[in-house]
């Protein structure tokens, strides 16, 4: 007798909300209140609206010049494998290689005066003529930019990464050497310095968050961007936010006796 009123209840209840799903399962993730019903909403979250435009993405402004090191660090440690895990509906990047430089106009060419030296002047130039040639399209062009920072050192040979870096990750060697020649180019380095001035930046990286600078978003970006990428995305989260970004740890072990 018991037996059969509980199996009279567990029919009722399970009655009432599969009345919601009886709509074509491709349906249940049309909203949030029949895929809560359908008690499908962790899988519309990772599939159905992994792609909808449900938030804009996080845009990510990076102020930066090529030789200063915890540029480098920021760059290969954070920006770049952030990259390579969220979509660019989730995280939107634009970088702007030019950082503490200076430059004076000559004629009708502007002269830089880099922090590092010529070497960072000629890496700058590289970067931002790399940031030309392939339309200022950041899934094309941050491998590149990555590439490089990872050979970036005091007495780098920039010609030879140049070399190698756009080989590896299809960018013309060819369209940047022609636009680091060019008035062009030039122009376009003069703006990345006008863009960095207007900002007011005081130290790099700088890195500008939804279009806010603060040193405590600068220190979240610098100890672990995924986090912060994921914690200000309003949309649903992605699968990448689940995960950390996994670095080996820092430190040499002893050699066997
Ligand atoms: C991405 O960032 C650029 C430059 O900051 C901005 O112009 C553009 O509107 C942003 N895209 C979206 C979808 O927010
Ligand atoms: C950006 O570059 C990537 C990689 O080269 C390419 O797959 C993608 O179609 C490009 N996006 C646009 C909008 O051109
Ligand atoms: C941000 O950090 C810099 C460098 O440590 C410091 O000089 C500056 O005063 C800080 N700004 C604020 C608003 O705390």
């Amino acid at each position: 007798m018991l037996h059969s009123v509980l199996g009279l209840v567990v029919t009722v209840v399970a009655v009432c909300s599969a009345d919601v799903c009886r709509l074509p399962s491709h349906l249940w993730c049309s909203s949030r209140k029949t895929a809560e019903d359908c008690q499908v909403t962790q899988q519309c979250s990772a599939h159905d609206w992994r792609h909808q435009a449900a938030a804009p993405p996080v845009n990510l402004v990076l102020y930066y010049e090529t030789l200063c090191p915890y540029c480098k660090q920021f760059i290969t440690d954070q920006l770049y494998p952030t990259h390579v895990k969220l979509d660019s509906d989730i995280l939107n990047i634009t970088v702007l290689p030019f950082g503490n430089a200076e430059e004076k106009q000559e004629g009708n060419k502007w002269i830089f005066t880099c922090q590092h030296g010529r070497s960072e002047c000629e890496g700058n130039l590289i970067a931002t003529c790399a940031l030309k040639t392939t339309s200022f399209n950041s899934t094309a062009y941050l491998p590149f930019l990555n590439c490089m920072e990872a050979a970036a050192h005091e007495h780098v040979i920039w010609f030879a990464v140049l070399k190698n870096c756009a080989v590896r990750n299809h960018v013309s060697e060819a369209d940047i050497r022609s636009c680091m020649k060019s008035d062009a180019g030039n122009e376009l380095e003069h703006e990345m310095g006008v863009a960095t001035k207007k900002e007011g930046v005081e130290y790099v990286p700088w890195i500008v968050i939804n279009g806010q600078h603060t040193n405590a978003t600068q220190q979240e970006a610098q100890d672990d961007l995924l986090k912060l990428i994921c914690k200000t995305y309003t949309g649903p989260k992605p699968q990448a936010c689940t995960s950390t970004l996994t670095t080996d740890l820092s430190v040499s072990y002893k050699h066997p006796q």
